[in-house]
């Protein structure tokens, strides 16, 4: 794929003249329309191993024509070359005279790409504010679309705040216009709030500033995507946590039809409806290519995971309000005598999670605690009868019993969880959703050996049997967490024991 200065507008799709248009091919294409691609050059390489055919070209380039008519490109310039002796690279080649077109080079110099972003809106993500004494404070960043100049008005999208442009710096000195791709720093008329992850914009043109959005994804990790899993996503200069609420289907690639799906693998494309935790600015990919898409990271790993095209925002959180509380949580606290707390106790199944928390409970509440206790297979008989036990079943297990233990925390409760959550990315998640101190991770540690031996549901001898799928420890990865609040290893101690320790580490939370 090509890219110039302006992101891309021009791909070329590599096909080898003796495979002819694979299913790699067919998915490239696919994406490079998703991406609104709109010059496309099909080069039909090692055309040299095939006596430099015109009838095996001509093949390849009417069967791309056929499934790659409605994908809308403006151009498709099919070129049979030889990368290997520069046939039709730069020169036209002696070795097909029947081949009147273009050589690649040729072609590449006279397309025009660049102009649609330079006639975008302006809109400009500020990478950090420069601020090297008192008097001195400007926007750096790289301007993402449109053309800005000093005397123009410019918008904060987030908050409406509104200055002018007096100067556009850049290594070189100052300039009276700057456009599309230049990385400059502006300084504006007025003290207005912006700060990282701001996006500046054109005030008669604004982008979109919201929490949901669909989009579309293109999934490039072995991991696949689940659904309810928390990520991060950023948008231009902004980082911010997220999940896919809902994947509304896979694309298949064969036909390109749209199939049901709950997953997303390696190289699949799918269209999904996403939910940041906090607002951005955004437009649609249609209309922005810079401001329109963004990536999917890893929260564990940092690795990038997908890249998404924006198509439109979602308007449900706008009209949804949060209803403000006169009996709020320090109320609460004070009525209880101790704060809340969500416990969190995970590790395998028949580790003693659940004996564990049992007593635990049972030792806050003589203390006059006001608890409750969320079980795995007891909420699965009720509120999560609906899932199983593949991934994508287990992290919207997760998140639900997350969003309940955080409204009991929030009535004031002590909640113990017990539940395998075998995801560090969910466990992380559910800490994230209440304040920092208030989520505590109890590692029940045994190990598999001792859980097998216990077996006290009979289910371990079932799976080593292979009557049960999806087996935690067996068939279905368990992460450890890292850095516990209580690690508490369970072969040399009673379950009493391994409670005291919990308890004992819980006096803060008294008054
Ligand atoms: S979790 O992985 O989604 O957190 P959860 O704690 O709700 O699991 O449920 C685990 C309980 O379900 C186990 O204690 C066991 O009784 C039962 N169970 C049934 N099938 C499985 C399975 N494939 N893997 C693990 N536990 C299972």
């Amino acid at each position: 794929m090509v890219t110039g200065a302006s992101g891309a507008e021009l791909a070329i799709l590599l096909v080898d003249a003796r495979r002819g248009i694979q299913v790699q091919t067919r998915r490239h294409a696919f994406i490079c329309a998703m991406l609104g691609i709109r010059h496309v050059v099909l080069a039909v390489n090692k055309i040299d191993l095939l006596s430099y055919s015109q009838t095996v070209f001509e093949t390849i380039k009417s069967e791309f024509a056929a499934f790659s008519g409605h994908f809308n490109f403006h151009s498709i310039t099919a070129i049979p070359l030889s990368a290997r002796y520069g046939d039709n690279v730069a020169a036209h080649s002696a070795h097909m005279p029947w081949y009147h077109g273009t050589t690649l080079l040729g072609h590449l110099e006279n397309i025009e790409t660049g102009v649609d972003l330079i006639a975008a809106p302006f809109r400009m993500a500020v990478q950090w504010v420069n601020r090297p004494n008192l008097d001195f404070r400007g926007f750096s960043g790289t301007i993402a679309s449109g053309i800005v100049r000093p005397g123009d008005r410019l918008t904060v999208a987030a908050s409406g705040a509104g200055s002018t442009v007096t100067r556009i710096v850049t290594m070189d000195g100052d300039r009276p216009e700057a456009i599309a791709g230049d990385a400059v720093t502006l300084v504006l008329a007025d003290e207005i709030d912006a700060s990282r992850g701001d996006v500046f914009a054109a005030p008669t043109d604004l982008p979109d500033v919201g929490e949901q959005f669909t989009a579309d994804l293109v999934w490039m990790s072995d991991t696949p995507l689940l659904p309810g899993r928390a990520y991060l996503f950023r948008v231009g200069t902004r980082t911010v946590s997220g999940s896919v609420t809902k994947l509304k289907y896979k694309v298949d690639i064969n036909n390109f039809d749209h199939i049901a799906a709950d997953d997303l693998g390696l190289n699949e494309i799918g269209h999904a409806n996403i939910s940041l935790s906090a607002a951005v600015a955004f437009d649609a990919y249609d209309d922005n290519r810079r401001t329109g898409s963004f990536i999917i990271i890893d929260r564990v790993s940092n690795a990038t995971l997908a890249a998404g095209m924006i198509r439109h925002g979602l308007r449900r959180a706008t009209n949804v309000h949060r209803q403000i509380l006169t009996v709020d949580r320090a109320a609460r606290q004070k009525i209880n005598g101790h704060k809340p707390a969500i416990l969190w106790f995970t590790g395998l199944s028949g580790s003693g999670k659940s004996t564990i928390a049992n007593i635990v409970e049972a030792r806050l509440a003589g203390r006059g605690a006001h608890t409750y206790m969320l079980d795995g297979d007891n909420i699965r008989h009720g509120l999560n009868r609906d899932l199983g036990f593949t991934d994508a079943d287990r992290v919207e297990n997760i998140r639900r019993v997350a969003e309940v233990a955080k409204l009991f925390a929030d009535a004031g409760l002590i909640v113990l969880v017990s539940f395998i959550s075998p995801f560090r990315a969910e466990r992380q998640m559910a800490r994230e959703l209440v304040e920092a101190g208030q989520f505590y991770e109890v590692f029940v540690d045994t190990p598999i050996e001792l859980c097998r031996q216990r077996d006290p549901k009979g289910l371990y001898k079932k799976a080593d049997a292979g009557k049960i799928a999806n087996f935690t420890g067996i068939s279905s990865p368990y992460e450890p967490p890292a850095n516990p609040e209580f690690w508490v290893e369970t072969s040399d101690k009673t379950p009493e024991e391994a409670a005291n320790i919990v308890v004992d580490g819980l006096n803060a939370l008294f008054y």
